[in-house]
Formats: structure tokens, C-alpha cells, sequence
């Protein structure tokens, strides 16, 4: 961390040595007991890990001496000077980042009325600065000593999440046990990361549950990393260690801008444009029902092998994520036959809405991968609300005024095929691999609708079978390919699959100054 170089020619040995001694107890947070006991649960403090998130000593701190202003029971005696948080401003491999560290050690991270001004100091920099806010948080929530102040410093923290929002990248971090206020506010940021086995997220604790719903629950059942990224999408991404969750936000920050008036850095790579892959000519397979992986494809066009995938545990079926092509960040949307077969469900819905709202807000244009064969038939769906739910990942696409470039490498039916960036949805460049099968349904299930009737009423079964395997075999020749689309335009061409990193780039190259210009208005009425 960067040392004081403020005190000045007039500064008396005495004073510096008073400045010292405050700074050094302000280091300490909430005593080396507590620092302990904190160590000894496997976790680090605010400030070792500012110092492990941010470029050797290029954090600079604000508001180390300021001090809570609770005078109830006995927290009078207990002054710590910086209260429960360590804020400031840094570099990320260069680039500004305004940051905040919740001290544990301090009455549990918890939100003092000034926890709330030392925050909100540096969201407002971070606002009129135009550069991300990094949270690091590890804390109980609203501190129960001062009541109303840290539910009013809390609010004026939401407040600023949600005009950051689609402003500024805002990235968070648990760290440890975070309750209340401390999850709702990360909740209003763009990325959730958590760090397994070692922190949790819930709005009240299992003892609060036990006593209100006599529901008996562990942390990590109720809150921890394997739920959240997996089961209620709370959580983008979970690493091992404390280490390796701070070493991903370093990743993740590369491939997002600054603010919403920039675009990401050109990242530089060795991997040629035109690098061809054989192996997507191959990658198929003959049979239209079985499974390909389609994170292969995405492997292959990137840039290098690098995508850096969020939310890879939870609705797998969608797989969304950050790449580069000829150096340029995209966002990568991407139905997954590997999984359900890369229909369309609820969670996969509001995962991929999400994801393209915030590359739209942030100018990084949009690759979509597509192997659909619709949404996900069935009462658990329809009473999850897959009509709401598709209705936003439509919605996000056809809002989003990003370069968007669609490749259809097999199945695009029905109303998926609408929602994942068609042509109808504003798709600039919408390719399609020869293996594409665009329609309204897959063969089988076509023919079985119109033949089916009309075949049963043949005295031998045998032939009605064999005439329907052929009808079927007709219907997949004249509508289940790609050049009925094509004849109208709905794709721009069908390209070799070996050629599809080179025909994206040139795309993205193409569109680079798109300009977009759409109704004012207000804000529109995303069906929530
Ligand atoms: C004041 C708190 C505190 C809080 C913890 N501490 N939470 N002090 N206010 N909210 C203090 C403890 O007294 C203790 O002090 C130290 O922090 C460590 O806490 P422990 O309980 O010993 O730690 P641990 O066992 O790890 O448990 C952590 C915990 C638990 C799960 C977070 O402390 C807990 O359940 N706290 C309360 C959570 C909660 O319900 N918060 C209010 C949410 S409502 P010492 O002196 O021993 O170090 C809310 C309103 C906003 O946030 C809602 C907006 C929508």
C-alpha cells in the first residue's frame, strides 16, 4: 500500500509520530484479537485483501480516521478509528477502480451510519470519475447499536447502486458472512462473486430463521456458494480461495470499459484472425438429437481459447460469458445442447436477459451462439412463468442496440428462434452453418401433426409408419435448412463452420461505429 507522503516540511516530529500512532491503530481495525480469530477462520482482512485485488501500491486511502458517532450501551469505549470499512481508490493493471473493504474485525463489518458516508463518498467519486466500484464485503448487515442511521446509510447506498447502474461497472465480492443491507446492496451490482465454504449470503441468519420459522438451517444451506450459484442466481461465480475470487475480478474487469461512454481496451493477441478450425467442420453430429457442447464452438472462435464465463453453474442450458475476437470484448450468449437439450427455461431466460442488458449498457457487442429447439415444454415451466421469463431475454435483445451478431449452427425453432437475436430482433449479421435447421418445429414433431391423423387411416400400420418417416424426411429436406431463411434474407449467408472466428471478426470490424438511434423515452416496461 502506498505510504503517507502528505506530511508536510512544518509537520513537529511530534505530530508525525502522533500521525503514525493513528494510522498504525487504525490499521489494526478491530484489534489483533479479532484479526486472529479472523486469520484463524481461513480469512483475510479488508486491508490484506485490498491488497491482493489492487496494483502494489496504488491504493490510496480516504477516511481512515473517521469514527462512529453510536454513543449507545458500550460502544462509547470502544472507538475504532476508520469504523467497519477501508476505502479508497486504486489501480487495476493501470486502470482506476474506487474500492471498499468491509472490516470484520470491526463490530462484525456491520453499517454504521459513517460505514455509510465512507461508502457512499466513493461511489460519488467513482460516479463523476467514471470508473468501476469494487465491494469487498464481510459484514452483518445494518449495526443493530445505532437502529434507523445505518437503515438511512444503508438506503443511500442502494440509492447510488441503482443510479451507478448501467453507468459505472459495479463488481462485488463476499467475503464472509454477509446478512441484510450487506446482500441487498451486492445484489444491485452487476457480479456477485463468492468464495466457497467461507462466505454466505442470506438476508436474516439460521437463528433468526429458527426463531421466526422454526425452520432449522446451516449457513451454508441457506446461504452459501453452492446455493447461490447454482440454485437462486444470486451469485455469478465461486472460487476456491479469497485469493483466487480477487484474481477474477482482475480477469473480469478486462474485458468490461470503464463507464457506459467507453468501450473495453483492444486486448492484443498472437492468434490470427483467419485461424481456421477443422474441427467445427466436424462438429455436428449426424444424429439432429444428439448433444455437442456448445462452449467447444465458443473455445475454438475466441480469441486464444480465453472465455470467461459467468454463471456457469446455474441454468447451464444457456451459457453466457466474456470473450474477444481480433482483440475486441463481446458478450457471448449460447444455447447449450448439453444440457435439456439447450431449450429455453425460466432461469436460463433471466440469466441471458441479464447478461445482454449489461452489455448493452456497457457498449460490448453481442455473439450468439444458437442451437435451440424451443422453450421448455410443461407445467413447472408455465407455472414458473416461462411466458414472463422468455419475454425478457426478447425484450434485452431487441432493446439492445450493441453490434449483434447471431450464428445458427443447428437448431433455431420457433419462438426461440425469434428470441435469440433474429434478424426480426434488430441481428446485424445473422449467419447460419449448413447443419442449421430453422423452423417452426423439429421433423418428427411437425409430421406427427399434419400426417399423423390422415396416415392412421391406412389398413396396415407397417405403411402408415413407413409414410410417416418419409413425410418426415420431406418435411426436413424442404423447411428444416437453412436456405429457406436464406432466400428471404433472415440470414445474411450460410458459412463454413471452419471459417467462423474469421467471418465474426470481420462482422465486428464492420460495425464498429453502428449508431443506433430509438423513441425517446423514459424507461421501458421490462416484464419483471
Ligand atoms: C452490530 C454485529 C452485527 C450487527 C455482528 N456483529 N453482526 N454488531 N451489528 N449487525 C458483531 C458481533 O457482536 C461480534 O462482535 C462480531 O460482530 C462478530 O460476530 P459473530 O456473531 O461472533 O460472528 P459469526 O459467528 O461469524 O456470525 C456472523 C453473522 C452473525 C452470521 C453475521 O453475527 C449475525 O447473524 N449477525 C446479525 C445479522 C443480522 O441479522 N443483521 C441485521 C440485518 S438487517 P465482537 O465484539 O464479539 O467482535 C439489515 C437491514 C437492512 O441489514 C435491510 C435493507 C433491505
Amino acid at each position: 500500500m502506498a505510504e503517507n507522503k502528505e506530511a508536510g516540511p512544518h509537520a513537529t516530529g511530534e505530530r508525525l509520530a502522533k500521525l503514525a500512532e493513528l494510522r498504525a491503530q487504525a490499521r489494526l481495525g478491530g484489534g489483533q484479537r479479532r484479526i486472529d480469530r479472523q486469520h484463524a477462520k481461513g480469512r483475510l482482512t479488508a486491508r490484506e485483501r485490498l491488497e491482493r485485488l489492487l496494483d502494489a501500491d496504488s491504493f490510496e486511502e480516504f477516511d481512515m480516521f473517521k469514527t462512529h458517532r453510536c454513543t449507545d450501551f458500550e460502544m462509547q469505549d470502544e472507538v475504532f478509528p476508520g469504523d467497519g470499512v477501508v476505502t479508497g481508490y486504486g489501480t487495476i493493471d493501470g486502470r482506476l477502480v474506487y474500492v471498499f473493504s468491509q472490516d470484520f474485525t470491526v463490530l462484525g463489518g456491520s453499517l454504521s451510519e459513517t460505514v455509510a458516508e465512507k461508502i457512499c463518498k466513493i461511489m460519488d467519486m467513482a460516479m463523476t470519475n467514471g470508473a468501476p466500484v469494487i465491494g469487498l464485503n464481510d459484514s452483518g448487515g445494518a449495526r443493530i447499536q445505532e437502529g434507523i442511521e445505518s437503515l438511512a446509510g444503508y438506503t443511500e447506498i442502494f440509492q447510488r447502486n441503482v443510479d451507478a447502474s448501467g453507468v459505472i461497472p459495479q463488481i462485488s465480492c463476499i467475503m464472509g458472512p454477509c446478512a441484510g443491507g450487506a446482500v441487498y446492496s451486492p445484489a444491485l451490482t452487476d457480479f456477485v462473486l463468492m468464495v466457497e465454504d467461507s462466505s454466505y449470503m442470506f438476508l436474516t441468519g439460521p437463528k433468526v430463521v429458527k426463531a421466526v420459522t422454526h425452520e432449522e438451517v446451516d449457513t451454508a444451506t441457506l446461504g452459501g456458494a453452492k446455493i447461490h450459484t447454482t440454485r437462486s442466481g444470486v451469485a455469478h461465480l465461486s472460487y476456491a480461495t479469497e485469493d483466487d475470487a480477487l484474481n477474477a475480478v482482475r480477469d473480469l474487469l478486462s474485458f468490461l470499459p470503464q463507464n457506459n461512454l467507453q468501450t473495453s481496451d483492444l486486448v492484443e493477441s498472437n492468434d490470427p484472425p483467419e485461424r481456421m478450425s477443422d474441427y467445427l467442420d466436424q462438429l455436428i453430429p449426424a444424429n439432429p438429437n444428439e448433444a455437442y457442447n456448445i462452449k467447444d464452438v465458443i473455445q475454438e472462435t475466441v480469441d486464444d481459447a480465453i472465455f470467461f464465463e459467468i454463471q456457469p453453474g446455474f441454468a447451464p442450458n444457456l451459457v453466457v460469458g466474456f470473450g474477444r475476437y481480433g482483440g475486441r470484448s463481446v458478450g457471448i450468449v449460447a444455447n447449450n445442447p448439453a444440457h435439456i437439450a439447450g431449450t429455453l427455461d425460466n432461469d436460463s431466460s433471466i440469466k441471458g436477459a441479464r447478461f445482454v442488458r449489461f452489455c448493452d449498457a456497457f457498449n460490448i457487442p453481442l455473439v450468439v451462439f444458437e442451437d435451440v429447439p424451443g422453450f421448455l415444454p410443461g407445467t413447472v415451466q408455465e407455472y414458473g412463468g416461462i411466458i414472463r421469463n422468455g419475454a425478457k431475454l426478447l425484450y434485452a435483445f431487441a432493446e439492445a442496440t450493441v453490434p449483434k451478431i447471431t450464428i445458427i449452427t443447428r437448431k433455431a425453432y420457433g419462438g426461440a428462434y425469434c428470441v435469440m437475436n433474429s434478424k426480426h430482433l434488430g441481428g446485424d449479421i445473422n449467419y447460419a452453418w449448413p447443419t442449421a435447421e430453422i423452423a417452426v418445429m423439429g421433423a418428427s414433431g411437425a409430421a406427427e401433426i399434419l400426417y399423423a391423423g390422415e396416415l392412421r387411416e391406412l389398413d396396415d400400420p407397417e405403411e402408415a409408419k413407413k409414410q410417416l418417416r418419409e413425410r418426415e424426411k420431406e418435411y426436413a429436406e424442404n423447411f428444416t435448412n437453412p436456405y429457406v431463411a436464406a432466400r428471404r434474407g433472415y440470414v445474411d449467408d450460410i458459412i463454413r463452420p471452419c471459417n467462423t472466428r474469421f467471418r465474426i471478426i470481420k462482422a465486428l470490424s464492420m460495425l464498429e461505429n453502428k449508431q443506433v438511434r430509438k423513441p425517446l423515452k423514459k424507461h421501458g416496461n421490462l416484464p419483471l
